[in-house]
Protein backbone atom coordinates (compact mmCIF):
# COMPACT_ATOMS: atom_id res chain seq x y z
CA UNK A 1 0.00 0.00 0.00
CA UNK A 2 1.30 3.56 -0.79
CA UNK A 3 0.99 6.23 1.82
CA UNK A 4 0.58 9.66 0.88
CA UNK A 5 0.70 13.15 2.51
CA UNK A 6 -1.68 15.59 0.97
CA UNK A 7 -3.20 19.06 1.95
CA UNK A 8 -7.14 18.69 3.12
CA UNK A 9 -10.00 18.18 0.14
CA UNK A 10 -12.50 16.38 -0.26
CA UNK A 11 -11.43 13.52 -2.23
CA UNK A 12 -13.06 12.85 -5.55
CA UNK A 13 -13.88 9.15 -5.02
CA UNK A 14 -13.00 6.19 -2.50
CA UNK A 15 -13.46 6.40 1.40
CA UNK A 16 -13.10 9.92 3.59
CA UNK A 17 -12.06 8.52 7.11
CA UNK A 18 -12.75 11.90 9.39
CA UNK A 19 -12.31 12.06 12.90
CA UNK A 20 -14.90 12.80 15.44
CA UNK A 21 -13.46 14.06 19.17
CA UNK A 22 -15.71 12.97 22.12
CA UNK A 23 -19.09 14.83 22.25
CA UNK A 24 -18.84 14.16 18.13
CA UNK A 25 -17.35 17.01 17.40
CA UNK A 26 -16.06 17.42 13.96
CA UNK A 27 -13.58 19.77 12.75
CA UNK A 28 -12.99 21.44 9.26
CA UNK A 29 -13.16 19.36 6.68
CA UNK A 30 -15.76 16.82 8.24
CA UNK A 31 -17.94 20.08 8.57
CA UNK A 32 -17.82 20.51 5.18
CA UNK A 33 -18.37 16.99 3.99
CA UNK A 34 -21.51 17.45 6.57
CA UNK A 35 -22.66 20.26 4.81
CA UNK A 36 -21.98 19.18 1.19
CA UNK A 37 -23.87 16.08 2.08
CA UNK A 38 -27.05 17.46 3.53
CA UNK A 39 -26.45 16.08 6.72
CA UNK A 40 -26.11 12.56 6.57
CA UNK A 41 -22.97 12.73 8.39
CA UNK A 42 -24.33 13.99 11.04
CA UNK A 43 -27.98 12.41 11.29
CA UNK A 44 -25.80 9.12 10.91
CA UNK A 45 -23.77 9.66 13.89
CA UNK A 46 -26.85 10.60 15.63
CA UNK A 47 -28.83 7.76 14.29
CA UNK A 48 -25.98 5.24 16.06
CA UNK A 49 -25.53 6.89 18.93
CA UNK A 50 -22.56 7.77 18.12
CA UNK A 51 -20.52 9.71 21.07
CA UNK A 52 -17.21 10.39 19.70
CA UNK A 53 -15.90 7.76 21.89
CA UNK A 54 -12.39 6.33 21.24
CA UNK A 55 -12.34 2.57 18.90
CA UNK A 56 -16.24 3.49 18.00
CA UNK A 57 -17.03 3.78 14.70
CA UNK A 58 -19.99 5.10 12.03
CA UNK A 59 -19.51 3.58 8.51
CA UNK A 60 -21.85 5.53 5.68
CA UNK A 61 -21.52 3.86 2.67
CA UNK A 62 -23.45 5.58 -0.49
CA UNK A 63 -22.89 8.98 0.92
CA UNK A 64 -23.99 11.69 -1.65
CA UNK A 65 -22.35 15.08 -2.34
CA UNK A 66 -19.08 14.50 -0.86
CA UNK A 67 -16.91 13.15 -3.29
CA UNK A 68 -16.16 10.09 -1.58
CA UNK A 69 -18.76 7.50 -2.07
CA UNK A 70 -18.32 6.02 1.87
CA UNK A 71 -17.87 7.78 5.17
CA UNK A 72 -15.79 6.47 7.80
CA UNK A 73 -16.22 8.46 10.79
CA UNK A 74 -13.83 7.08 13.80
CA UNK A 75 -14.31 8.44 17.32
CA UNK A 76 -10.99 9.69 19.04
CA UNK A 77 -12.15 10.46 22.49
CA UNK A 78 -9.90 13.45 23.76
CA UNK A 79 -7.07 14.88 21.29
CA UNK A 80 -5.38 16.36 23.55
CA UNK A 81 -4.53 13.33 25.21
CA UNK A 82 -3.12 11.07 22.40
CA UNK A 83 0.50 10.30 22.46
CA UNK A 84 2.92 9.12 19.73
CA UNK A 85 1.53 5.44 20.42
CA UNK A 86 -2.01 6.12 20.69
CA UNK A 87 -2.02 7.55 17.31
CA UNK A 88 -0.49 4.77 15.83
CA UNK A 89 -3.11 2.28 17.37
CA UNK A 90 -5.77 4.66 16.04
CA UNK A 91 -4.25 4.83 12.36
CA UNK A 92 -3.31 0.40 12.63
CA UNK A 93 -7.27 0.02 13.52
CA UNK A 94 -8.56 2.55 10.61
CA UNK A 95 -6.38 0.33 8.64
CA UNK A 96 -8.28 -2.72 10.06
CA UNK A 97 -11.19 -1.21 9.12
CA UNK A 98 -10.58 -0.11 5.38
CA UNK A 99 -9.22 -3.25 4.75
CA UNK A 100 -13.26 -4.64 5.14
CA UNK A 101 -14.02 -2.11 2.14
CA UNK A 102 -13.73 -2.69 -1.85
CA UNK A 103 -12.89 0.31 -2.27
CA UNK A 104 -9.18 0.87 -4.09
CA UNK A 105 -8.50 4.55 -2.69
CA UNK A 106 -8.76 6.17 0.79
CA UNK A 107 -8.34 9.34 2.39
CA UNK A 108 -8.14 10.54 6.54
CA UNK A 109 -8.38 13.71 7.17
CA UNK A 110 -6.45 14.46 10.53
CA UNK A 111 -7.89 17.38 11.94
CA UNK A 112 -8.96 18.35 15.38
CA UNK A 113 -10.80 21.39 17.20
CA UNK A 114 -8.93 20.74 20.19
CA UNK A 115 -5.13 21.02 20.39
CA UNK A 116 -2.97 17.68 20.23
CA UNK A 117 -0.22 16.72 22.24
CA UNK A 118 1.94 16.57 19.62
CA UNK A 119 2.59 18.76 16.14
CA UNK A 120 -0.40 18.08 14.07
CA UNK A 121 1.84 16.45 11.43
CA UNK A 122 3.83 14.43 13.63
CA UNK A 123 0.46 12.75 14.33
CA UNK A 124 0.19 11.93 10.64
CA UNK A 125 3.28 10.78 10.08
CA UNK A 126 2.29 8.49 13.57
CA UNK A 127 -1.06 7.37 11.78
CA UNK A 128 1.09 6.29 8.33
CA UNK A 129 3.18 4.35 10.19
CA UNK A 130 0.55 2.58 12.82
CA UNK A 131 -1.23 2.34 8.97
CA UNK A 132 2.12 0.62 7.24
CA UNK A 133 2.43 -2.08 10.31
CA UNK A 134 -1.19 -2.56 10.36
CA UNK A 135 -1.22 -3.62 6.85
CA UNK A 136 1.86 -6.08 6.43
CA UNK A 137 0.81 -9.73 5.47
CA UNK A 138 3.24 -12.68 4.33
CA UNK A 139 1.76 -14.72 1.33
CA UNK A 140 4.89 -15.46 -0.62
CA UNK A 141 3.87 -19.23 -0.57
CA UNK A 142 0.14 -18.27 -0.81
CA UNK A 143 -0.51 -19.47 -4.82
CA UNK A 144 -3.73 -17.90 -5.09
CA UNK A 145 -3.41 -13.89 -4.07
CA UNK A 146 -6.07 -12.08 -3.33
CA UNK A 147 -8.66 -14.41 -3.17
CA UNK A 148 -12.37 -12.79 -1.73
CA UNK A 149 -11.65 -13.55 1.82
CA UNK A 150 -8.46 -12.32 1.90
CA UNK A 151 -8.52 -8.35 1.69
CA UNK A 152 -5.86 -7.38 3.99
CA UNK A 153 -3.65 -4.63 2.43
CA UNK A 154 -7.20 -2.93 2.05
CA UNK A 155 -7.09 0.18 -0.22
CA UNK A 156 -3.71 0.29 -3.08
CA UNK A 157 -3.84 4.19 -2.34
CA UNK A 158 -4.24 6.09 1.07
CA UNK A 159 -3.74 9.79 1.83
CA UNK A 160 -3.49 11.26 4.71
CA UNK A 161 -4.86 14.86 5.13
CA UNK A 162 -3.36 17.12 7.09
CA UNK A 163 -2.52 21.25 6.79
CA UNK A 164 1.22 20.82 7.08
CA UNK A 165 1.66 17.77 4.49
CA UNK A 166 5.15 18.52 3.51
CA UNK A 167 6.15 18.47 6.85
CA UNK A 168 4.12 15.22 7.96
CA UNK A 169 6.12 13.30 4.83
CA UNK A 170 9.06 14.54 5.99
CA UNK A 171 8.28 13.05 9.48
CA UNK A 172 7.19 10.07 8.19
CA UNK A 173 10.31 8.94 6.91
CA UNK A 174 12.08 7.30 9.72
CA UNK A 175 9.15 6.32 10.98
CA UNK A 176 8.99 4.31 7.78
CA UNK A 177 12.31 3.26 7.94
CA UNK A 178 11.33 1.78 11.69
CA UNK A 179 8.18 0.50 10.08
CA UNK A 180 10.58 -1.50 7.56
CA UNK A 181 12.58 -3.09 10.20
CA UNK A 182 9.54 -4.40 11.74
CA UNK A 183 8.52 -5.76 8.51
CA UNK A 184 11.89 -7.61 7.83
CA UNK A 185 11.95 -8.74 11.75
CA UNK A 186 8.28 -10.41 10.97
CA UNK A 187 9.38 -11.84 7.23
CA UNK A 188 12.21 -13.62 9.18
CA UNK A 189 10.14 -15.00 11.66
CA UNK A 190 6.83 -16.36 9.39
CA UNK A 191 9.51 -17.65 6.93
CA UNK A 192 9.71 -21.61 7.10
CA UNK A 193 12.60 -24.05 8.63
CA UNK A 194 13.41 -25.52 5.22
CA UNK A 195 13.51 -21.70 3.26
CA UNK A 196 15.29 -19.52 6.43
CA UNK A 197 18.68 -21.88 7.74
CA UNK A 198 21.56 -20.14 9.57
CA UNK A 199 22.82 -19.88 5.69
CA UNK A 200 20.01 -18.33 4.10
CA UNK A 201 19.55 -16.02 7.00
CA UNK A 202 23.28 -14.80 6.78
CA UNK A 203 22.71 -14.06 3.15
CA UNK A 204 19.82 -12.14 3.72
CA UNK A 205 21.67 -10.26 6.61
CA UNK A 206 24.34 -9.63 3.82
CA UNK A 207 21.94 -8.42 1.61
CA UNK A 208 21.29 -5.12 4.44
CA UNK A 209 24.71 -3.66 3.23
CA UNK A 210 22.39 -1.66 0.65
CA UNK A 211 20.82 0.01 4.20
CA UNK A 212 24.07 1.34 5.06
CA UNK A 213 25.05 -1.94 7.47
CA UNK A 214 28.76 -2.95 7.54
CA UNK A 215 28.42 -6.98 7.35
CA UNK A 216 30.78 -9.81 8.60
CA UNK A 217 29.89 -13.34 8.85
CA UNK A 218 31.48 -15.73 10.60
CA UNK A 219 31.92 -19.37 9.42
CA UNK A 220 32.37 -22.49 11.99
CA UNK A 221 36.11 -22.48 10.87
CA UNK A 222 36.71 -18.81 12.03
CA UNK A 223 34.68 -19.56 15.58
CA UNK A 224 36.23 -22.54 16.23
CA UNK A 225 39.71 -20.67 15.54
CA UNK A 226 37.99 -18.15 18.63
CA UNK A 227 37.48 -20.78 20.33
CA UNK A 228 33.51 -21.05 20.10
CA UNK A 229 32.63 -24.26 20.67
CA UNK A 230 29.92 -23.62 22.37
CA UNK A 231 27.82 -22.06 19.74
CA UNK A 232 29.39 -24.30 17.12
CA UNK A 233 28.25 -27.84 18.86
CA UNK A 234 24.80 -26.46 18.73
CA UNK A 235 24.70 -27.28 14.94
CA UNK A 236 26.91 -30.13 15.11
CA UNK A 237 23.63 -32.39 14.22
CA UNK A 238 22.67 -30.15 11.32
CA UNK A 239 23.10 -30.17 7.52
CA UNK A 240 23.92 -26.39 7.48
CA UNK A 241 26.87 -24.72 8.46
CA UNK A 242 26.73 -22.21 11.76
CA UNK A 243 27.16 -18.35 11.27
CA UNK A 244 27.86 -15.22 13.56
CA UNK A 245 26.70 -12.40 11.48
CA UNK A 246 27.98 -8.91 12.96
CA UNK A 247 25.75 -5.92 11.80
CA UNK A 248 27.73 -2.58 12.72
CA UNK A 249 26.21 0.71 12.05
CA UNK A 250 28.55 3.29 12.98
CA UNK A 251 26.17 6.41 12.87
CA UNK A 252 27.33 7.88 15.88
CA UNK A 253 30.33 10.31 16.72
CA UNK A 254 33.55 8.30 16.77
CA UNK A 255 34.47 8.70 20.19
CA UNK A 256 31.44 6.82 21.55
CA UNK A 257 31.42 3.32 22.66
CA UNK A 258 29.18 1.44 20.79
CA UNK A 259 25.50 0.15 21.91
CA UNK A 260 25.58 -3.58 21.02
CA UNK A 261 22.27 -6.20 19.80
CA UNK A 262 22.88 -9.52 20.50
CA UNK A 263 20.21 -12.37 19.21
CA UNK A 264 19.37 -15.75 19.48
CA UNK A 265 19.07 -17.29 16.27
CA UNK A 266 18.30 -20.61 16.29
CA UNK A 267 16.24 -21.23 12.88
CA UNK A 268 15.17 -24.50 14.02
CA UNK A 269 14.47 -26.18 17.47
CA UNK A 270 14.25 -29.41 17.62
CA UNK A 271 15.52 -30.00 21.17
CA UNK A 272 18.43 -31.97 18.87
CA UNK A 273 19.16 -35.31 21.12
CA UNK A 274 16.96 -33.98 24.19
CA UNK A 275 13.87 -34.33 21.43
CA UNK A 276 11.02 -31.95 21.63
CA UNK A 277 7.63 -33.63 21.96
CA UNK A 278 6.03 -33.47 18.35
CA UNK A 279 2.67 -31.25 19.14
CA UNK A 280 3.24 -27.58 18.47
CA UNK A 281 7.12 -28.13 17.17
CA UNK A 282 6.09 -25.95 14.10
CA UNK A 283 6.56 -22.87 15.95
CA UNK A 284 10.35 -23.91 16.58
CA UNK A 285 10.87 -22.15 13.18
CA UNK A 286 10.45 -19.08 15.25
CA UNK A 287 13.28 -19.76 17.63
CA UNK A 288 15.20 -17.10 15.88
CA UNK A 289 12.76 -14.45 16.93
CA UNK A 290 16.01 -12.39 18.78
CA UNK A 291 17.92 -12.58 15.86
CA UNK A 292 15.53 -11.28 13.64
CA UNK A 293 14.43 -8.39 16.40
CA UNK A 294 18.38 -7.63 16.06
CA UNK A 295 18.41 -7.65 12.02
CA UNK A 296 15.07 -5.49 12.35
CA UNK A 297 16.77 -2.82 14.59
CA UNK A 298 19.87 -2.98 12.59
CA UNK A 299 18.63 -1.98 9.40
CA UNK A 300 15.86 0.25 11.39
CA UNK A 301 18.93 2.38 12.86
CA UNK A 302 20.83 2.56 9.50
CA UNK A 303 17.69 3.72 7.41
CA UNK A 304 17.02 6.30 9.23
CA UNK A 305 20.10 7.34 9.85
CA UNK A 306 20.39 7.15 13.79
CA UNK A 307 23.25 9.22 15.57
CA UNK A 308 24.48 6.25 17.06
CA UNK A 309 27.36 3.30 16.69
CA UNK A 310 25.30 -0.10 17.06
CA UNK A 311 26.78 -3.44 16.51
CA UNK A 312 24.05 -6.05 16.02
CA UNK A 313 25.47 -9.91 16.47
CA UNK A 314 23.25 -12.77 15.40
CA UNK A 315 23.96 -16.55 16.65
CA UNK A 316 22.38 -18.46 13.52
CA UNK A 317 22.24 -22.40 14.24
CA UNK A 318 20.20 -25.38 13.14
CA UNK A 319 19.28 -28.06 16.47
CA UNK A 320 19.09 -30.82 14.97
CA UNK A 321 19.36 -34.78 16.18
CA UNK A 322 21.77 -36.43 14.48
CA UNK A 323 24.35 -39.06 14.89
CA UNK A 324 27.05 -36.29 14.86
CA UNK A 325 25.07 -33.99 17.14
CA UNK A 326 25.57 -33.01 20.53
CA UNK A 327 24.56 -35.54 23.31
CA UNK A 328 23.19 -34.58 27.05
CA UNK A 329 26.52 -35.44 28.99
CA UNK A 330 28.65 -34.00 26.49
CA UNK A 331 31.30 -30.83 28.09
CA UNK A 332 32.11 -28.29 26.05
CA UNK A 333 34.63 -25.17 25.75
CA UNK A 334 33.57 -21.72 25.78
CA UNK A 335 34.81 -18.81 24.21
CA UNK A 336 35.33 -17.09 27.56
CA UNK A 337 37.92 -20.80 28.97
CA UNK A 338 34.72 -21.44 30.97
CA UNK A 339 33.83 -25.36 30.55
CA UNK A 340 29.91 -26.29 30.07
CA UNK A 341 28.21 -29.37 31.00
CA UNK A 342 25.63 -29.99 28.49
CA UNK A 343 22.65 -32.05 30.45
CA UNK A 344 19.70 -31.10 28.19
CA UNK A 345 20.20 -30.58 24.24
CA UNK A 346 17.16 -28.27 24.27
CA UNK A 347 18.68 -25.67 26.54
CA UNK A 348 20.61 -24.71 23.62
CA UNK A 349 19.98 -21.20 23.12
CA UNK A 350 21.58 -20.24 26.14
CA UNK A 351 24.73 -22.11 24.35
CA UNK A 352 24.73 -19.86 21.62
CA UNK A 353 24.46 -16.71 23.09
CA UNK A 354 27.34 -17.48 25.89
CA UNK A 355 30.20 -17.05 23.31
CA UNK A 356 28.14 -14.54 21.11
CA UNK A 357 28.29 -12.05 24.47
CA UNK A 358 31.50 -13.11 25.49
CA UNK A 359 32.55 -11.92 21.76
CA UNK A 360 30.45 -9.14 21.64
CA UNK A 361 31.98 -7.70 24.89
CA UNK A 362 35.37 -8.56 24.31
CA UNK A 363 35.76 -7.40 20.47
CA UNK A 364 33.60 -4.17 20.98
CA UNK A 365 33.79 -2.84 24.54
CA UNK A 366 29.95 -1.90 24.37
CA UNK A 367 28.23 0.90 26.73
CA UNK A 368 25.75 -1.83 27.23
CA UNK A 369 24.83 -5.27 25.58
CA UNK A 370 20.79 -6.23 25.01
CA UNK A 371 20.08 -10.12 23.90
CA UNK A 372 17.19 -11.08 22.65
CA UNK A 373 15.90 -14.67 22.84
CA UNK A 374 12.97 -17.14 22.72
CA UNK A 375 14.75 -18.86 25.50
CA UNK A 376 12.18 -20.31 27.66
CA UNK A 377 9.09 -22.10 27.79
CA UNK A 378 9.24 -20.57 31.80
CA UNK A 379 8.58 -17.12 30.68
CA UNK A 380 5.50 -17.86 28.50
CA UNK A 381 4.15 -19.24 31.86
CA UNK A 382 5.06 -16.49 33.86
CA UNK A 383 4.27 -13.52 31.60
CA UNK A 384 2.09 -14.79 28.51
CA UNK A 385 2.42 -12.60 25.68
CA UNK A 386 1.45 -9.60 27.34
CA UNK A 387 5.65 -8.87 28.48
CA UNK A 388 9.05 -10.13 27.50
CA UNK A 389 10.69 -11.26 30.73
CA UNK A 390 13.59 -8.43 31.16
CA UNK A 391 17.12 -9.77 33.14
CA UNK A 392 19.30 -7.22 34.43
CA UNK A 393 22.32 -6.42 36.46
CA UNK A 394 21.71 -2.52 35.60
CA UNK A 395 18.93 -0.33 37.40
CA UNK A 396 19.40 2.21 34.92
CA UNK A 397 19.27 0.34 31.48
CA UNK A 398 16.23 -1.86 33.37
CA UNK A 399 14.52 1.57 34.14
CA UNK A 400 15.43 2.86 30.67
CA UNK A 401 13.83 -0.11 28.51
CA UNK A 402 10.58 -0.55 30.46
CA UNK A 403 10.40 3.08 29.46
CA UNK A 404 10.61 2.71 26.29
CA UNK A 405 8.25 0.04 26.75
CA UNK A 406 5.04 1.81 28.19
CA UNK A 407 5.69 4.75 24.84
CA UNK A 408 5.93 2.10 22.42
CA UNK A 409 3.81 -0.54 23.66
CA UNK A 410 6.04 -3.40 23.30
CA UNK A 411 6.20 -4.06 27.56
CA UNK A 412 8.75 -5.28 29.65
CA UNK A 413 8.80 -6.80 33.45
CA UNK A 414 11.70 -7.43 35.50
CA UNK A 415 12.54 -10.76 36.81
CA UNK A 416 14.86 -11.53 39.57
CA UNK A 417 18.61 -12.54 39.85
CA UNK A 418 21.15 -13.37 42.78
CA UNK A 419 23.63 -15.49 44.04
CA UNK A 420 21.37 -18.61 45.02
CA UNK A 421 19.85 -19.11 41.13
CA UNK A 422 23.31 -18.58 40.51
CA UNK A 423 24.29 -21.69 42.71
CA UNK A 424 21.66 -24.07 40.67
CA UNK A 425 23.65 -24.25 37.45
CA UNK A 426 27.06 -25.37 39.32
CA UNK A 427 28.02 -28.90 37.82
CA UNK A 428 29.60 -31.40 39.75
CA UNK A 429 31.90 -31.89 36.35
CA UNK A 430 32.41 -28.59 34.76
CA UNK A 431 32.33 -24.92 35.69
CA UNK A 432 28.66 -25.01 35.13
CA UNK A 433 25.75 -27.41 33.81
CA UNK A 434 23.10 -26.28 31.09
CA UNK A 435 20.02 -26.21 33.28
CA UNK A 436 19.00 -26.14 36.37
CA UNK A 437 15.73 -27.66 37.15
CA UNK A 438 12.10 -27.66 37.16
CA UNK A 439 12.50 -24.28 39.25
CA UNK A 440 12.75 -20.87 38.12
CA UNK A 441 13.58 -21.81 34.59
CA UNK A 442 13.63 -18.56 33.26
CA UNK A 443 16.11 -17.30 36.07
CA UNK A 444 18.31 -19.66 36.01
CA UNK A 445 18.80 -19.60 31.78
CA UNK A 446 19.35 -15.97 32.92
CA UNK A 447 21.82 -16.60 35.42
CA UNK A 448 23.63 -18.78 32.70
CA UNK A 449 24.37 -15.82 30.03
CA UNK A 450 25.52 -13.52 33.40
CA UNK A 451 28.34 -15.96 34.01
CA UNK A 452 29.18 -14.28 30.46
CA UNK A 453 28.61 -10.86 30.48
CA UNK A 454 31.18 -9.47 33.21
CA UNK A 455 30.50 -6.48 34.41
CA UNK A 456 29.03 -4.59 31.19
CA UNK A 457 25.44 -3.36 31.57
CA UNK A 458 23.50 -6.11 30.25
CA UNK A 459 19.72 -6.46 29.81
CA UNK A 460 18.62 -9.72 28.76
CA UNK A 461 14.81 -10.08 26.95
CA UNK A 462 13.42 -13.29 27.55
CA UNK A 463 10.88 -12.75 24.25
CA UNK A 464 9.94 -16.77 24.44
CA UNK A 465 6.31 -15.39 24.42
CA UNK A 466 6.01 -12.09 22.40
CA UNK A 467 8.51 -12.97 19.77
CA UNK A 468 6.23 -15.74 17.87
CA UNK A 469 2.85 -16.14 18.04
CA UNK A 470 2.77 -13.00 19.05
CA UNK A 471 -0.30 -10.86 20.28
CA UNK A 472 -2.95 -9.57 17.65
CA UNK A 473 -3.83 -5.80 18.22
CA UNK A 474 -4.26 -2.90 15.97
CA UNK A 475 -0.98 -2.58 14.77
CA UNK A 476 0.32 -6.40 14.24
CA UNK A 477 -2.14 -9.36 12.69
CA UNK A 478 1.14 -11.70 11.99
CA UNK A 479 2.44 -14.66 13.61
CA UNK A 480 5.93 -12.89 13.74
CA UNK A 481 4.90 -9.56 15.25
CA UNK A 482 8.35 -8.21 14.80
CA UNK A 483 8.24 -7.55 18.72
CA UNK A 484 11.25 -5.15 19.79
CA UNK A 485 12.25 -3.32 16.95
CA UNK A 486 10.17 -0.66 17.84
CA UNK A 487 10.68 -0.94 21.80
CA UNK A 488 14.82 -1.15 21.20
CA UNK A 489 14.27 1.62 18.56
CA UNK A 490 12.93 3.73 21.05
CA UNK A 491 15.55 3.22 23.80
CA UNK A 492 17.96 4.54 21.42
CA UNK A 493 16.44 7.42 20.38
CA UNK A 494 15.50 8.38 23.54
CA UNK A 495 19.13 8.30 25.31
CA UNK A 496 22.05 7.12 23.00
CA UNK A 497 22.14 8.96 19.76
CA UNK A 498 24.49 12.11 19.16
CA UNK A 499 25.92 11.52 23.11
N1 LIG B 1 13.30 -22.41 22.17
C1 LIG B 1 12.98 -23.01 23.41
C2 LIG B 1 12.12 -22.14 24.31
C3 LIG B 1 10.72 -21.85 23.82
C4 LIG B 1 9.66 -22.64 24.24
C5 LIG B 1 10.47 -20.79 23.01
C6 LIG B 1 8.37 -22.35 23.82
C7 LIG B 1 9.18 -20.51 22.58
C8 LIG B 1 8.14 -21.29 22.99
C9 LIG B 1 14.27 -23.30 24.18
O1 LIG B 1 15.36 -23.63 23.39
C10 LIG B 1 13.99 -24.50 25.04
O2 LIG B 1 13.76 -25.53 24.51
N2 LIG B 1 14.00 -24.29 26.35
C11 LIG B 1 13.73 -25.33 27.27
C12 LIG B 1 14.76 -25.25 28.36
C13 LIG B 1 14.77 -26.44 29.27
C14 LIG B 1 15.26 -27.67 28.52
C15 LIG B 1 15.69 -26.15 30.43
C16 LIG B 1 12.33 -25.12 27.82
O3 LIG B 1 11.93 -23.97 28.01
O4 LIG B 1 11.63 -26.10 28.02
MN1 LIG C 1 15.47 -25.69 22.92
ZN1 LIG D 1 15.39 -22.88 21.52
Amino acid sequence: MKIKFARPALPRRGTLVLLAEKGAKLAKLAHSADAASGDQLSRAMKSAGFEGKKDTFVDIPGVSGVGADRVLIVGIGEAGELTEKALEFLGGAIAGRLQAHKGTEAAIALESTSKLKISESDAAARLGSGISLRTYRFDPYKSKKNDAKDQAGGPQNLTILTADHLKARKSFEPLNAIAEGVHLARDLVNEPPNILHPEEFARRIKGLSKSGLKIEVLGEAQMNKLGMETLVAVGHGSERESKLAIMKWMGGPKSQKPVAFVGKGVTFDTGGISLKPGAGMGDMKGDMGGAACVTGLMHALAARKAKVNAIGIVGLVENMPDGRAQRPGDIVNSMSGQTIEVLNTDAEGRLVLADALWYTQKRFKPQFMVDLATLTGAILIALGKEHAGLFSNSDELSERISAAGHSTGETVWRMPLGAAYDKMIDSDFADMKNIGGREAGSTTAAQFLQRFVNDVPWVHLDVAGTAMGSKKNAINQSWGGGWGVRLLNQLVADHYEGK
